[in-house]
């Protein structure tokens, strides 16, 4: 049976915390794709260290909001780190979207929806009208014309955007735990993937605590 997938998210500013997450998921049943975001991204080791990782997936969690010049050439200052995954937000807009793909070449160039810590509420505050759902569905026909090779979602919107997208989707805001934190748009593992989710993104539910013993938890969860 092919395995579940799940990118880890290594938020942290320290190499020595993202070595012990690595090392501490791994296990024969799922599929583990590691995702680096801001933090990581800027600390002051972090570039470095991920420019010495061999064989094993690698998701550069970017989040590109900018004019199409400086996403191609921040796409660009990046090559040497060859990711397989990075993220640019959609609502960079269609031409900032088309001119990160034509630089990406290997790496998937993932369109980021509307975050999964925003609800309708909070889409109304920063001026949109119109509900998540409409909202991403939007987003999912701008990224298959902009040719992208996934797409960041909440798993709640996976049926809408498999609509018109299909390609790869990946879903954040999981929970299998109580603790919602900052995200509203939350699904489980297992309804995310019976959604139809190729690759999830779990942060904090594996990674405060104690790693093993979450991972064992998601593993049971997903087993059940
Ligand atoms: O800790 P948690 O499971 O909430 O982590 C989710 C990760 O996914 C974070 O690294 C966050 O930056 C990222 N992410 C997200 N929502 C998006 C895109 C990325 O939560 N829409």
């Amino acid at each position: 049976m092919k395995k579940n997938k799940i990118f880890v998210a290594c938020d942290s500013t320290s190499v020595s915390k993202v070595k012990r997450i690595m090392n501490l998921t791994q296990n024969s049943e799922i599929k583990i794709g590691y995702k680096f975001g801001l933090e990581f991204l800027n600390s002051k080791k972090g570039r470095n260290f991920i420019l010495n990782l061999k064989n094993k997936i690698i998701f550069g969690d970017y989040k590109l909001a900018d004019i199409p010049n400086t996403c191609v050439s921040t796409i660009k200052a990046i090559r040497d780190l060859k990711f397989d995954y990075i993220t640019i937000h959609i609502s960079s807009g269609l031409e900032a979207l088309k001119a990160a793909k034509k630089v990406s070449k290997k790496t998937k160039l993932v369109g980021v929806t509307i975050l999964t810590s925003l609800d309708n509420k909070g889409l109304k505050e920063i001026g949109f009208n119109k509900d998540v759902k409409k909202l991403v569905f939007h987003q999912a026909k701008l990224a298959k014309k902009a040719k992208l090779d996934a797409i960041v979602c909440s798993a709640q919107e996976i049926k809408i955007v498999k609509k018109i997208f299909k390609k790869e989707i990946i879903t954040p805001g999981i929970r299998f735990s109580s603790k919602n934190n900052d995200q509203k748009r939350i699904l489980s593992p297992k309804q995310a993937f019976k959604n139809g989710s190729d690759w999830l993104v779990i942060g904090r539910p594996i990674t405060k605590g104690n790693i093993k013993k979450n991972i064992k938890t998601l593993i049971d969860h997903l087993n059940k």
